[in-house]
């Protein structure tokens, strides 16, 4: 949607992948889905170092929502785990130099059967949702079918536009539909909403992560030029930091999340977070090539039968990101190639390693050179010109 959000991927925290529907506050007060969460992570994202690194959407996803709708018809939060209310919680957020995100569902009941988002309602939930000082709305698509889906989408995108406060708006619209055309129209999807869920919902394991990566690879020469500045694709959470990841895989994560240009949305807890898992999430250079400002989508360059894949994204300033990732399981793999094999223009270039040390190497598109990929890893490399060949 061009209107002048999102012209680099969001960045932020969002609730579900981690801590789901648990409304549990009685024997889990610290995990449950309540106020004193997103404070928590506000908290967290401002204290360390999260928020100058670009992380600052805090989002509140799906139980959030009161059984009931007030005397009025607008949605409520449940009063026991929001007794502040949302406008309250949108302060605290707002005060700390953070933004807020909401859920709702087009559809009857969101996903997990609480009040959804009817046609009729859109107008109102969108008033409300501007008069709390929400900033962001991801709009989920459980319990409606593809007609209403269709009429709803543009609606509510219209609806938010009409309150005047700048509200991104995140569609889950694809992901309901198979994710392709000609059922997904990307096109129109770029036009009224920032992102879109474009497949399954992750979970905490490398299985998941994969089965991400190998979809939006496998549908790259539909779902890479659909994506820009304003208009993204979102494979979903990073869940860096749970219990599913490797350290290797948590870097491949990392990896590609940057070079698909995704939203670089954490669900993880951020009061409990491993140095290395850290280290990655506020890895300078991967949020650099994730949020460079051309907002081109990377692509698959190379399949080989190997095992090993190479990906590759243009960047600002004749710069460009290549990853090596493995899908071996047996030990680290020497991978023999040169810029020029993987269509580089002769010239010299500068590379640098986004997660080793930062050894930096020049070479000529020529140069043969081997990088060695652990299983289930990657090798990120970010790359410039320094002069002519
Ligand atoms: C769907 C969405 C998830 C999450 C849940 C909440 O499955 O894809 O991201 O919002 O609903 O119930």
């Amino acid at each position: 949607l061009d209107n002048g959000l999102l012209r680099t991927p969001p960045m932020g925290w969002m609730a579900w992948e981690r801590f789901r529907c648990d409304i549990d506050c009685t024997y889990d007060p610290k995990n449950c889905i309540s106020e004193g969460l997103f404070r928590d992570m506000a908290d967290r994202l401002v204290e360390d170092g999260w928020k100058e690194l670009g992380y600052e959407y805090v989002i509140i996803d799906d139980c959030w929502v009161s059984k009931q709708r007030d005397d009025q018809g607008r949605l409520q939060p449940d009063p026991t785990r929001f007794p502040g209310g949302i406008a309250k919680l949108a302060r605290y957020i707002h005060d700390r130099g953070l933004k807020l995100g909401i859920y709702s569902d087009m559809g009857s009941h969101t996903c997990m059967g609480f009040p959804g988002t009817t046609l009729d309602k859109i107008e109102i939930d969108a008033q409300t949702f501007a008069s709390w000082g929400v900033d962001y709305l991801k709009f989920d698509g459980c319990y409606s079918n593809p007609v209403e889906q269709m009429l709803g989408y543009p609606q509510m995108s219209k609806a938010l536009n009409a309150t005047g406060r700048p509200i991104a708006y995140s569609c889950s619209w694809p992901a309901y539909l198979g994710g392709l055309p000609p059922n997904v129209n990307y096109s129109l999807l770029g036009e009224i909403c920032h992102l879109w869920r474009n497949y399954d919902d992750i979970q905490d394991s490398w299985d998941s992560v994969q089965g991400i990566i190998e979809w939006f690879a496998s549908n790259q020469d539909v779902l890479q030029p659909a994506a820009g500045p304003g208009r993204w694709n979102d494979p979903d959470m990073l869940i860096i930091g749970n219990f599913g990841l490797s350290v290797e895989q948590a870097r491949s994560q990392m990896a590609l999340w940057a070079i698909m240009a995704a939203p670089l949305i954490m669900s993880n807890d951020l009061r409990n977070l491993d140095n290395w898992a850290t280290a990655i999430l506020q890895n300078k250079a991967a949020i650099a090539i994730n949020q460079d400002p051309l907002g081109i989508q990377g692509r698959r360059l190379v399949q080989e039968k190997s095992h090993i894949d190479v990906f590759w994204r243009p960047l600002s300033n004749s710069a460009s990101a290549l990853v090596f990732l493995s899908h071996r399981t047996d030990m680290p793999f020497l991978y023999h190639t040169s810029l020029a094999k993987l269509n580089y223009q002769p010239g010299n270039y500068m590379v640098y390693d986004v997660f080793t040390s930062s050894t930096v190497t020049r070479l000529k598109a020529s140069t043969d050179f081997t990088v060695s990929i652990n299983p289930t890893g990657v090798v990120m490399c970010f790359g410039h010109v320094t002069g002519a060949p």
